[in-house]
């Protein structure tokens, strides 16, 4: 059911809570912020209530600080690019509940811009807590929820408060999800899903669920050796999940049974040791060497896996092909990306780390659509739905 947004609601000189998702990544030492996307993504909502005369509260977590205050996690530099980038002024608030945002909220004219402090400095938001979200709530008219990146999540500024407001969709939670909602309902065929990633429990539900909707998966990165396991192949030192050996040798199964191509890397690139500078030697997928490790995709596992996608009208492309962090053993997942943009299909790069390297190669705009979650996106793709999206009102 498609969900009510920022345009169905008056907002004019309304006080309108935003949960964005802020969390973007930030440089170890400097905290500076490596990539801004996420501030950018948000900017069609906050743009919308600027000049529809809104007093505009915004409220995001940054990083995982486990309840307390990180002097390195607060919100302030997050407010200055986004004054930046929205060319406006953008005020900040010492916490983001309590008297003293009660009084800053107070003095807002319509129009204005007010960034709460990291939602979670204070343990509640994480558990939902009922007392927080009200006071949260106490704050705003309106509720907007443009997080599509935490809308996995079932914390206080994503459900709790939508029990005390009313509660409506901004503009990039609304294309994330016709965007993902046309992907699983009604995509161009075919339809072709390329899953890479470390472990095949991260994307089990994924799999099973994909294999019921695609014409053809593409399996990479490390999860691929569980796979050449149940083959019967032997992956040298390899991670293999054993307790998910059976389950993948059902879902290569199913595939047969259901007559999907199931791909997976028939070469790859290994290793002695994992460590930057290591020497590399391509083998078949059939014969790795004992005591070595795949840290890679192939090149003529590549070249077997652009053959069949360029077939597709429609991709679907979550988690690397090899140990990306490592840029000697990124090439297999750039590879993938560079191609990717070269197509004239659609095609939807799951957020995470598939889309840090498009982005990080300058290719989103080459791309259909590049989600801003990670997590979320997955979820939805694995389960349908997410708590913070059922909780808006539905389109009349
Ligand atoms: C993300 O980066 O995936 C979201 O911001 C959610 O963050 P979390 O995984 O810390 O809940």
């Amino acid at each position: 059911m498609p969900k009510q947004t920022v345009e169905d609601i008056e907002v004019k000189g309304k006080r309108v809570l935003v949960r964005v998702d802020f969390n973007v990544p930030l440089t170890a030492n400097t905290g500076a912020i490596r990539d801004d996307s996420r501030i950018r993504a948000s900017l069609p909502t906050i743009k919308y209530l600027v000049d529809h005369k809104a007093k505009i509260i915004i409220c995001s977590h940054l990083g995982r600080p486990e309840g307390k205050v990180v002097e390195n996690l607060r919100m302030r530099p997050i407010a200055q690019r986004l004054s930046q980038l929205i060319d406006l002024s953008v005020d900040t608030a010492s916490d983001c509940i309590g008297k003293e945002v009660e009084s800053k909220v107070e003095t807002l004219r319509e129009g204005d811009i007010l960034i709460l402090e990291n939602l979670r400095f204070h343990p509640e938001e994480e558990e939902n807590n009922a007392d927080f979200a009200r006071k949260l709530a106490r704050l705003a008219d309106i509720y907007v929820n443009d997080a599509f990146g935490t809308a996995h999540r079932a914390h206080a500024s994503t459900v709790g408060v939508v029990k005390y407001l009313p509660a409506v969709a901004g503009f990039l939670m609304k294309k994330e999800l016709e965007i993902m909602e046309k992907f699983l309902h009604f995509p161009e065929r075919p339809l072709a899903c390329l899953i890479g990633g470390a472990k095949v429990s991260d994307k089990i539900e994924l799999l099973q669920n994909m294999l019921k909707r695609v014409d053809m998966l593409l399996v990479g990165g490390g999860m691929a050796a569980t796979f050449f396991k149940t083959q019967g192949y032997e992956v040298g030192n390899s991670l293999i999940e054993d307790d998910k050996l059976s389950l993948a040798k059902e879902l290569l199964q199913e595939a047969e049974e259901w007559k999907v191509p199931f791909l997976l890397p028939i070469d790859a690139v290994v290793v002695k040791e994992i460590k930057a500078g290591a020497s590399t030697r391509v083998v078949p997928t059939t014969s790795i060497p004992s005591g070595s490790h795949i840290v890679d995709i192939g090149p003529q596992s590549l070249e077997l896996f652009y053959g069949e996608l360029r077939k597709c009208r429609t991709i679907m492309w979550n988690g690397p092909m090899g140990i990306y962090e490592i840029p000697q053993f990124a090439q297999g997942t750039r590879s993938i990306a560079s191609f990717l943009s070269t197509l004239s299909a659609t095609t939807v790069i799951g957020g995470g780390s598939s889309a840090e390297v498009v982005q990080e190669m300058r290719l989103t705009d080459k791309m259909t659509h590049v989600s801003t979650g990670g997590g979320a996106s997955l979820r939805f793709l694995e389960v349908l739905t997410l708590p913070g999206v059922d909780v808006l009102l539905d389109k009349k």
